[in-house]
């Protein structure tokens, strides 16, 4: 019997772009998910449509904390994804971000204190957490630092869990991963699903900034089994921070020419060399401690992560009416990227 065999598991965010993989993956394993989804969200269930009829479904908000206390109880690992997850509509609505990014945590960790401080949780932070890097590649000895409502926000609930674990001796994990690549990814202000938007339709995707960015792309499985792992290995992993990255840099324009060149010739990105609010210059990730203690390493190489990307919203083309929705909803003109 593997360890996720029979364990139940929450998942904040269970149909959100790393979330709809990570449920796939656990319910695969043996595992009785729970899913939180939220009541009005542009993508619903068509992420995790393979898959949800074998979870429980809670259509509900973080902000609940009545809600979050009824579901946190009874569970064995609490993985929680859910989030405001873009810096620009962080910009735009900081409030909600503060309500959701941390309010919704610590409802989390006090559901946990209250009815359930046996479970183990594994807290999605990210490495937006160090803002301007320092020195490179960042470890997680690098300060913290904070650019954006949502870098702050994350940094704050990353702290927070900590404290529960320091304070309360709550048994949390905290991940700390680069940018992720993969499909189903619905939020249009980040790389790939702006890109392949776009490229879908046969027009160039376009760089907001000069595109020489520095970021470090991690493949979504590798991603995911980051998140397992921390859960599987809690005797290493608990009270400590963890990066996750390839540890190599690699431009947005980098990035963009690799995405157009799947879809063939004629669609070079446009560079348009805005100034864009919250945007870091240059991030990449050491992943050592991960390596030792846990025994993780990238497994997917950029090209390849790339190539399976672009198949897998190939293959999906409903996927753009997804995005768009999406965009919508989050009060984005998707046109409006070309002006
Ligand atoms: N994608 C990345 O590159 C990346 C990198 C590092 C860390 N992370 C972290 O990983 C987690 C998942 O990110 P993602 O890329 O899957 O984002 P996503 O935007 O695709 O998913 C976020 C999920 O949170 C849900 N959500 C938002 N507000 C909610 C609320 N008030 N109540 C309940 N649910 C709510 C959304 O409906 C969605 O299912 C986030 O915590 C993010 O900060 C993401």
């Amino acid at each position: 019997m593997g360890f996720w065999s029979d364990k139940r598991v929450l998942i904040t965010g269970g149909n959100g772009f790393i979330g709809s993989w990570l449920t796939e993956k656990v319910i695969g394993q043996g595992a009785k998910a729970t899913l939180l989804i939220r009541k009005e969200s542009p993508v619903g269930i068509s992420s995790i449509e393979a898959v949800a009829g074998k979870a429980k479904l809670v259509h509900g908000d973080l902000r609940d904390a009545q809600l979050m206390e009824k579901i946190c109880e009874g569970q064995d690992i609490i993985l929680h994804l859910a989030a405001v997850t873009q810096v620009l509509y962080s910009i735009k609505n900081p409030q909600e971000t503060v309500e959701v990014d941390i309010n919704g945590t610590l409802n989390i960790l006090e559901a946990m204190r209250k009815k359930n401080d046996d479970a183990f949780l594994v807290f999605t932070s990210t490495d937006k957490v160090y803002g301007e890097p320092k020195y490179l590649p960042i470890d997680e000895e690098h300060p913290l630092s904070a650019k954006s409502p949502y870098d702050a926000s994350k940094l704050a609930a990353d702290r927070l869990v900590y404290s529960y674990y320091v304070t309360y001796g709550l048994k949390e994990s905290t991940s700390r991963c680069s940018n992720i690549i993969g499909g189903r990814d619905s939020n249009i202000l980040r790389a790939i699903p702006s890109f392949v938007y776009f490229l879908m339709q046969k027009r160039r995707p376009v760089i907001r900034t000069g595109g020489k960015n520095l970021r470090d792309y991690l493949y979504v499985d590798d991603a995911v089994r980051a998140i397992m792992l921390l859960a599987e290995k809690s005797d290493k992993s608990k009270g400590r921070v963890f990066n996750f990255g390839t540890g190599k840099p690699t431009s947005v324009l980098e990035l963009a020419k690799k995405v157009a060149a799947e879809f063939g010739p004629g669609l070079e990105p446009i560079i348009q060399g805005k100034v864009v609010p919250g945007e870091i210059d240059k991030q990449y990730l050491t992943s050592k401690l991960a390596e030792k203690e846990l025994g993780w390493k990238p497994a997917m190489p950029l090209e390849d992560g790339v190539r399976r990307t672009v198949e897998w919203y190939r293959k999906n083309p409903q996927w753009t009416d997804v995005i768009r929705r999406s965009s919508s909803y989050y009060g984005y003109d998707i046109e409006a990227i070309y002006k």
